[in-house]
């Protein structure tokens, strides 16, 4: 006679015959310097997971002297190589429309900032932005969100930004609220209304600044819309000092700062971030040495995020993650997904972008995309490792001789299927 499955055994998933179980951890915390090229795994291993987490896991030799013969579904990942789902902690992925013109206008000879000086760039998004519905923008997003999970895209940061008044930050912050309810995916939200000064502002950044801290930020929390405050730090958008303003105003709501800063110039916005207790401080492609040594500071507690499918979209040079790493910083990768700089989500493209460009090892970047994107969103306790008690959020691979496989054939799809929260998606 079949038993009834106690409540206990009724979502335990068994996976067996794994090639290698990467990235698993005893313990975790946010790697800085040296401590990112250690990415511990194991050979032909087993995972079990119970109600959507890591229950255990170890190698295939030792499996029938673990597991008691408790039923559960088996999976069989036929030498798949299993790792952690992608921790993508800075995306735009909340946008309206498409700029491809500006694409071209880029091949043509215009730069980023020439685009944005003839009303180009943030606000043509923002124009967009106006005219789109709540509904339609959610379409839109959730196509988005469907297209980076199945690239192996478990968790992710979202900003808004584009909306530039009261009512288009709203609808951005709404959508991404619904998103969180109605996707599998865990979602970080971050308030990004300054993202740039909107037209009728232009000669009147205290007037703007005054309808972010006075008008948009009291709603936002109110209605519990975002976890993080961001400034867009940068010549002919914010300055440090502006910055500093709007995130005293978010702190005392309680958002943290994640900020962009030094993207196209260096102005001061690493010092500004870092007195505020940044939890990330993002972009960093234009760095001096001095501002290198201030990221690896472990005074400060936050991590660099390197978005190098903007550099390489931006024809940019790339981040100089060897030297970050080599001077001891903790750094992260993300794909900042947005209509602007990088109109792509795929991690797995990052991944190899910064092996490739940036000279990052393989493991290096595989560990700054996991375990290290998922402290940029606060997240290091719940996702990123093979970790008793994570969420299991899975990538399955398709057959590939090691790890360093995966950036080495850059371009190629080589994820099977992923799993979030222990279910295919
Ligand atoms: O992260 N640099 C600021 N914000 C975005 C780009 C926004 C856009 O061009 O739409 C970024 O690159
Ligand atoms: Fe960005």
């Amino acid at each position: 006679m079949k038993r009834q499955l106690s409540n206990k055994y009724k979502m335990t998933t068994l996976i067996t015959n794994i090639g290698q179980l990467i990235g698993t951890r005893t313990e975790t915390h946010v790697l800085r310097g040296s401590e990112l090229s250690d990415l511990p795994f194991i050979e032909n291993a087993w995972l079990l997971i119970e109600e959507g987490q890591i229950a255990d896991y170890g190698h295939m030799y030792e499996l029938d002297l673990k597991l008691p013969q408790i039923p559960r579904v088996v999976i069989d990942a036929n030498g798949s190589f299993v790792l952690p789902a992608w921790c993508d902690s800075h995306s735009h992925i909340v946008f309206a429309g498409s700029r491809e013109a500006e694409f071209v206008d880029k091949i043509k000879g215009f730069s980023y900032s020439e685009i944005a000086a003839k009303g180009g760039g943030i606000l043509n998004s923002a124009k967009r932005m106006s005219e789109i519905s709540e509904a339609e923008l959610f379409n839109e997003s959730w196509k988005r969100l469907e297209e980076v999970s199945k690239l192996g895209t478990g968790a992710i940061e979202i900003k808004s930004g584009y909306g530039l008044s009261v009512a288009g930050e709203l609808k951005m912050l709404r959508v991404i609220k619904q998103l969180r309810e109605k996707s599998p995916l865990t979602i970080k939200s971050t308030f990004l209304g300054a993202h740039t000064y909107p037209l009728e502002f232009k000669d009147n950044h205290h007037g703007y600044i005054d309808l972010i801290i006075n008008e948009m930020l009291p709603v936002i929390v109110a209605e519990n819309l975002a976890d993080y405050i961001d400034v867009f730090c940068e010549t002919g958008f914010f300055s440090p000092e502006e910055t500093e303003t709007i995130c005293k105003a978010g702190l005392a709501y309680g958002l943290k700062p994640k900020l962009h800063v030094n993207q196209l110039n260096s102005i001061g916005g690493i010092a500004m971030g870092q007195s505020l207790q940044a939890v990330s401080l993002d972009h960093l492609e234009t760095l001096t040495e001095a501002e290198i040594q201030l990221l690896s500071n472990d005074q400060w507690k936050g991590l660099c995020t390197l978005l190098p499918s903007a550099a390489f979209f931006l024809r940019m040079p790339f981040q100089p993650a060897r030297k970050l790493i080599d001077a001891g910083c903790a750094v992260a990768l993300a794909s900042d997904y947005n209509p602007g700089s990088s109109p792509s989500g795929n991690m797995n493209l990052v991944v190899a972008m910064s092996c490739i460009q940036m000279k990052m090892l393989p493991e290096e970047a595989i560990n700054a995309a996991t375990i290290n994107g998922a402290y940029a969103m606060e997240l290091g306790d719940q996702l990123g490792s093979i970790t008793i008690g994570r969420k299991a959020n899975l990538i399955f691979t398709k057959p590939i001789p090691s790890i360093a496989y995966l950036p080495y054939s850059f371009g190629t799809n080589l994820i099977d299927k992923v799993m979030v929260n222990g279910e295919f998606i």
